[in-house]
């Protein structure tokens, strides 16, 4: 494995590797040596979980970690991303981890032959894919079910601007899980196959075994919201979120919009705090992976 962009470019089988490794990093019995490797985190976008686990995760497998600082750094003097990793290269990283508004750079830059020797990790590229946090979320629901296969999933909310919504309906579709998205249209986006649709919360939540609620990513919404609807219609309550079925919420949370803050006192919300810490094993078993292929 020489980068991670997104799902659709991982095989089961790769999937499963990073599951095993993870879970191995989890229970303490696996322990790696990455001294010579230098790694670079270039954050464009703001980020508590992901920014902070890769940190920890990079520790943990004692590689070398470097914070690249976007508005302190030389692009604001005008200089061209291409080019300050063209740097970044020459002083010696290895592996650049990239969180950037835009969804194409990513892919780009890792196609680029000056960057052969450098390993690309996508850390969410604007609203196509969070690689990372869908392994996270697999991992999770994994260590909870066991089998995924025929478990349904039921994504509410702003699924049209989710990076995370993409990334997850592929790992899910990966685990031959039932796939049901919540939603109005103008948050609902594109019809993804092989994904069931609704907009009404009592039919997408019958059965449910997993709900899993998204932010609204104003951020990415030029149009004005209608929070009093959207709540009407979508929140999880206590009354409305099925008896048995494990939340799961990528983060950050809006409380008291897609979910009622008191839901997150309940135990069907223990599940989010665990992706969180799931989240260094998963992205400590991808940088090992990724660092050992290319011989550090
Ligand atoms: N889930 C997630 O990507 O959270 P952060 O934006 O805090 O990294």
């Amino acid at each position: 494995m020489k980068h991670l962009l997104d799902i659709k470019s991982l095989s089961n089988d790769e999937i499963n590797q990073i599951y095993f490794r993870a879970n191995e990093f989890e229970k303490g019995i696996r322990k790696s040596n990455h001294l010579n490797a230098h790694i670079v985190n270039m954050f464009f976008e703001n980020s508590t979980r992901t920014k902070m686990s890769f940190e920890m995760a990079s520790n943990k497998i004692h590689a070398n970690k470097y914070d690249f600082c976007a508005n302190s750094s030389s692009i604001s003097k005008g200089e061209e991303i291409f080019d300050t990793i063209n740097n970044l290269c020459a002083i010696g990283m290895n592996l650049v981890i990239l969180r950037h508004s835009d969804d194409d750079l990513i892919f780009e830059l890792s196609k680029k032959k000056y960057f052969q020797d450098i390993s690309f990790v996508n850390a969410g590229s604007g609203k196509s894919a969070h690689p990372t946090q869908a392994l996270l979320d697999f991992y999770t629901l994994k260590k909870h079910f066991m089998d995924l296969k025929g478990k349904t999933v039921t994504i509410v909310g702003d699924i049209a601007h989710s990076r995370v919504a993409k990334s997850d309906i592929e790992i899910f579709k990966k685990a031959n899980m039932n796939i049901r998205c919540l939603s109005d249209d103008i948050f609902m986006g594109e019809k993804i196959e092989g994904v069931e649709y609704f907009n009404s919360l009592k039919e997408a939540f019958e059965e449910a075994d997993i709900i899993m609620p998204l932010r609204i990513q104003k951020e990415r919404i030029e149009e004005k919201i209608n929070f009093s609807e959207y709540i009407e219609k979508f929140q999880i309550t206590k009354e409305n979120l099925p008896y048995a079925a494990v939340l799961m919420h990528p983060g950050p949370i809006n409380r008291d919009i897609e979910i009622r803050s008191d839901v997150l006192e309940t135990q069907n919300a223990r599940t989010i705090l665990n992706q969180a810490r799931n989240g260094v094993f998963v992205r400590m078993a991808v940088l090992d992976m990724i660092l050992s292929s290319q011989g550090y």
